[in-house]
């Protein structure tokens, strides 16, 4: 497997969005863009930085419009928020976005308590939106949530999941991203599930999106990079979850992921250092320490250096 490996991997960061979705502490504004231009001094180009989505659902992102609007413009740099619906859409083109996502679930029941829709009336609902997002000139991606397991239901068909991802993309989607929303996947499962996944669409459009909370994620993205997935979602500091699903805890951590790729001689054009720097500012930002390891790993060795030089 680890012959298969790619020689370049693309790192899609969701951290401003689907890590402050679910934290306590409510950030302003202004500290949100700080986040986000830390993240972007690390390299990255492909952001999530919020959700059209009700406020009433996730007060966090409620004031994802303005933040959208006083984001800077960097070069090479593509930001993407959330749109569950044609009110979500019309803040995004108003806001002047470029790259929105949709999502939905591939069981029934994580799909109501998420969006309040059925999985088809989701596939209705994205069959007139991706037309109408793309003909307004924005690239527009897909979600799959629950793919490796639901909360409510446990198992779920991979055929389902495959019929799913074929239909974001005759929408029009460019990407769709594979979430494992509880964090329960193991590395077969994944294999099976990239593989057929991978027998219907190109690789350079599946992206995985692991959430890390029986710490398999990293297996898990190490085995989709070995079968052609060509992205990775990742999240600053490991922050996030989906507050529609118990006991979602974070995401795959960027810099957890990067020290791997490095490590493993895939290219991923992002400064491990950099990264450090962003979930540090992260942690201070949240006031809660973050479940990323290498970033817990460089303050424990900071803090011995400092006590030995002390
Ligand atoms: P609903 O209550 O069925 O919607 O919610 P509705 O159409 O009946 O509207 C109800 C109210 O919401 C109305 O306001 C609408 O105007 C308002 P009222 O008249 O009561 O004052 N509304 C909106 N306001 C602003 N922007 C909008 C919008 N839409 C309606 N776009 C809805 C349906 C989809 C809106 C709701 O269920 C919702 O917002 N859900 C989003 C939940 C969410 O964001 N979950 C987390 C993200 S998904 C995730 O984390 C998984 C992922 O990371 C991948 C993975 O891990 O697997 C992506
Ligand atoms: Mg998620």
């Amino acid at each position: 497997m680890l012959e298969g490996l790619p020689g370049r991997a693309s790192v899609y960061e969701v951290g401003p969005r689907d890590g402050l979705q679910n934290e306590a502490a409510r950030l302003s504004i202004d500290q949100r863009l700080e986040l986000l231009a830390a993240l972007c001094d690390a390299g990255l180009t492909r952001l999530e930085a919020g959700s059209f989505v009700s406020p009433k659902w996730i007060p966090q992102l409620a004031d994802t419009d303005e933040l959208v609007r006083r984001l800077p413009a960097r070069p090479g740099v593509v930001y993407s928020a959330l749109v569950p619906n044609d009110q979500g859409l019309e803040r995004a083109v108003a806001s002047g976005l470029r790259e929105v996502a949709v999502f939905l679930s591939a069981s029934e029941s994580h799909s109501k308590k998420n969006i309040n829709k059925s999985i088809a009336e989701a596939l209705a609902t994205f069959e007139a939106l991706v037309p109408k997002a793309v003909g307004k000139g924005l690239r527009v991606r897909g979600y799959v949530s629950v793919v490796w397991g639901c909360p409510y239901e446990g198992r779920v068909p991979v055929e389902r999941v495959v019929e799913i991802a074929e239909a974001l993309v005759r929408m029009g989607v460019y990407e769709v991203s594979l979430g494992d929303t509880i964090g329960v996947g193991t590395p077969r499962q994944t294999e099976a599930i990239v593989r057929a996944v991978g027998a219907k669409l190109p690789p350079s459009k599946v992206a995985v999106h692991l959430h890390d909370t029986r710490g398999t994620a990293l297996a898990n993205a190490l085995v989709a990079l070995g079968n052609g997935v060509g992205t990775i979602d990742a999240s600053v500091g490991g922050l996030g979850g989906c507050p529609y699903a118990p006991g979602a805890s974070g995401n795959l951590a960027t810099e957890d992921l990067v020290y791997l790729l490095d490590g493993m001689g895939v290219e991923s054009q992002l400064s491990l250092p950099k990264l450090v720097a962003a979930a540090e500012l992260a942690q201070r930002l949240v006031g809660r320490k973050l479940p990323s390891k290498v970033l817990q790993a460089e303050l424990g060795a900071r803090e011995r250096a400092s006590r030995e030089g002390a």
